[in-house]
């Protein structure tokens, strides 16, 4: 295996991706999540180690499998991924981070099950740290650092907003007004910004297709 891999565009190249929703506790049996389904990271991963890279894959729950032997680190919620993705942020050339965290928290988990009282129900809510700007702020020379923008409006300025902000290489925007894109979709379609913001748009393809296109763009930085 290992000579056939000598030939692959990454070989030796240590690769890191995120996919999937976070899940934060509200209490035992309940907890605040999103529709998410893990493809597009999942089909990143794959790509990845068609590439000859040696891939970490750090999910959140999702019941999505990978085609190739990859390390797989299974998450839950936002804290657990930051942890997970810190220890191994250090050691990888290439990062996406491709996993759909949860923006805000429970601010205090209950132990019990919350009963139910009265006919309202307020949750007090903090925010979870960003990993993606967390691991922008670590980032050394030769690292490559790619991160998602999911958009509903001003798609184009909130994707570039990000890139600089988060010390990204490059920005997927996937705006949630095309249709076929998004979170339980088998397709998507992205528009890419490079540090340079420069703009590549792509059609609407299977998520298979799509993580072709995010690799051939990181392929093409490190040449
Ligand atoms: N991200 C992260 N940690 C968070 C939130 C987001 O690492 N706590 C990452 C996502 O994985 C994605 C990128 O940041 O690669 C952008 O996520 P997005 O939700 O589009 O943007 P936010 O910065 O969270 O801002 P907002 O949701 O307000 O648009
Ligand atoms: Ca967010």
């Amino acid at each position: 295996e290992d000579r056939i891999k000598q030939g692959m565009p990454l070989n030796g190249k240590k690769v890191l991706v995120t996919a999937g929703p976070t899940y934060e506790a509200i209490d035992p049996v309940r907890f605040i999540g999103n529709h998410s389904s893990g493809k597009m990271g999942f089909a990143l991963a794959d790509e990845f180690a068609n590439l000859g890279a040696e891939v970490t894959l750090i999910a959140g729950p999702t019941a999505q499998q990978s085609t190739n032997a990859l390390k797989r680190v299974d998450v839950i919620s936002a804290e657990d991924m930051l942890k997970a993705c810190i220890s191994a942020f250090a050691d990888s050339d290439i990062t996406v981070m491709c996993a759909a965290v949860a923006d805000y928290r429970p601010k205090v988990v209950a132990s019990q099950k919350i009963k139910k009282q009265a006919d309202d129900l307020t949750l007090e809510l903090e925010k979870t740290a960003d990993i993606l700007a967390t691991l922008g702020k670590e980032k050394k020379s030769g690292q490559i650092l790619v991160g998602f923008a999911l958009e509903t409006h001003d798609e184009e300025n909130y994707a570039k907003g990000k890139l600089e902000k988060k010390n990204l290489d490059l920005v997927v925007l996937n705006s949630l007004n095309d249709k076929g894109a998004g979170f339980k979709s088998d397709t998507n379609k992205i528009t890419i910004f490079n540090k340079a913001l420069e703009k590549t748009v792509f059609e609407m393809k299977s998520k298979t297709e799509v993580a072709k296109d995010i690799c051939t763009a990181i392929l093409k930085m490190i040449k």
